[in-house]
């Protein structure tokens, strides 16, 4: 048993489930408070005057008053990745726009050659320093998708690799199989062929092997088609993977609307955005996964999060890590973009970064509240209120984490 006493403000949305539109902002904001953990779940939380003794042979541990929340969840990583892409800034800046960079058989394709050649254990190695310093920053959870393979045997070494991270890392890992990523160089001008290898191979051998459990396309002007992003998210989900679908961040192009037109868990980017495609994620009941620090390091507009609030599609926040538009895994940082940027309040980003994010994985029951009978993921952090959590960048704000009841 571990007994978490001064919790100097104890902050967390309640309940399971996406929140949408004013509920998004909604969360308990409890002083000075007492939290009990058995094992890996939260037992019992108190105000301090309720609080009873700790039991006999309770491991106490004194939050000085801090602020404590839930564990931060990353809903949107692509953190298993060979080699990096810095020759490509330079082409940036000097006028390169990404799907430029994409069309000369760079970004993505060039981290698809690197990653082939790169062994399992050296993309778990390195992915495993990744995942401890995203501890360090207070991540307790990430989705991370595939999609540096875009092969079966790749594929498949890549999601080996996450299910490795899996088992033996604290930061639990939530796979997402991404194998339409972008077409390969095998297969250069013919994207509905490429198409037709990962709905008639790639996915049957995902969904048998249980490699993923959602699937995601990245719906774009050039990359995949709405056409063939559909046959690859209903491929998807007759196989039984969830849908998630990388849309509307460069162009709209219908992305979002097929996203509520299948009932995706998430929709992901939405820096372009329609009107019609709010709406779209509205009827459908889709959550908005949206990636400030990819808007920051592409150099393009803020997604519409105020918008997306007051039509009531849920907000989720998450960092987007990848070596090409976003090679930072800092949560944080993107709390002060959301903040800044999005224009969200504190509450709502907290709801974002815990709650909401936990719904678009599936997670609901478990993690992005802290409450009785969930796990007991939670950040302890050099803070005592939200507000500075929001404010402060650029220095790591975490005073100690907790991954299942225990200190990591
Ligand atoms: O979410 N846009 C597609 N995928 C990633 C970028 C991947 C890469 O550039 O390596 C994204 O932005
Ligand atoms: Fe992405």
């Amino acid at each position: 048993m571990v007994v978490l006493t001064n919790i100097g403000l104890l902050a967390t949305p309640l309940g399971s489930g996406p929140a949408a539109g004013d509920c998004q902002g909604e969360i308990s904001l409890a002083q000075d408070q007492v939290l009990w953990i058995d094992g890996p779940q939260i037992c019992g939380i108190y105000p301090r005057q309720k609080a009873p003794a700790p039991p006999t042979g309770a491991t106490v541990v004194d939050a000085q008053g801090l602020l404590v929340t839930p564990g931060l969840i990353d809903c949107h990583t692509h953190l298993v990745f060979g080699g990096w892409r810095q020759h490509e800034v330079p082409l940036k800046l000097r006028g390169a726009s990404y799907l430029e960079i994409l069309q000369m058989g760079g970004g993505i394709l060039d981290t698809v050659r690197q990653t082939r050649q790169w062994s399992e254990e050296d993309l778990y190695t390195r992915a495993v320093s990744f995942l401890d310093d995203m501890l360090r920053l207070g991540v307790t959870t990430a989705e991370c998708k595939s999609g540096y393979g875009l092969s079966l045997s790749q594929e498949l070494k890549q999601l080996q690799v996450q299910r490795k991270l899996q088992q033996t890392h604290s930061v639990e890992i939530v796979s997402t199989f991404l194998g339409a990523h972008a077409v390969p160089p095998e297969y250069e001008g013919r994207s509905d062929a490429y198409t037709q290898l990962v709905c008639q191979e790639i996915l049957p051998a995902v969904a048998q092997g249980h490699w993923a459990e959602f699937c995601d396309v990245f719906c774009e002007e050039g990359v995949f088609t709405v056409s063939q992003s559909r046959k690859i998210l209903q491929t998807g989900q007759e196989l039984g993977l969830a849908s998630k679908i990388h849309a509307d961040e460069i162009a709209a192009i219908g992305g979002s609307q097929l996203a509520g037109e299948l009932g995706a868990i998430s929709a992901e980017h939405l820096i372009a955005i329609s009107p019609e495609g709010i709406q779209a994620l509205a009827a459908g009941g889709v959550i908005a996964d949206l990636l400030p620090a990819t808007s920051f390091y592409l150099k393009k507009p803020y997604a519409p999060a105020r918008e997306l609030i007051r039509q009531n599609v849920p907000v989720a926040i998450a960092s987007d890590f990848n070596p090409g538009s976003c090679p930072s895994y800092n949560l944080q940082f993107a709390i002060n973009l959301a903040y800044l940027y999005y224009s969200m309040t504190p509450e709502e980003i907290l709801t974002a970064v815990t709650r909401n994010a936990a719904a678009s994985l599936h997670r609901s029951h478990k993690i992005g509240t802290l409450e009785v009978g969930k796990q007991a993921d939670l950040v302890i952090w050099n803070a005592k209120d939200l507000q500075t959590l929001c404010y402060r960048f650029g220095s790591n704000l975490v005073h100690t984490v907790f991954k299942k009841g225990k200190i990591v």
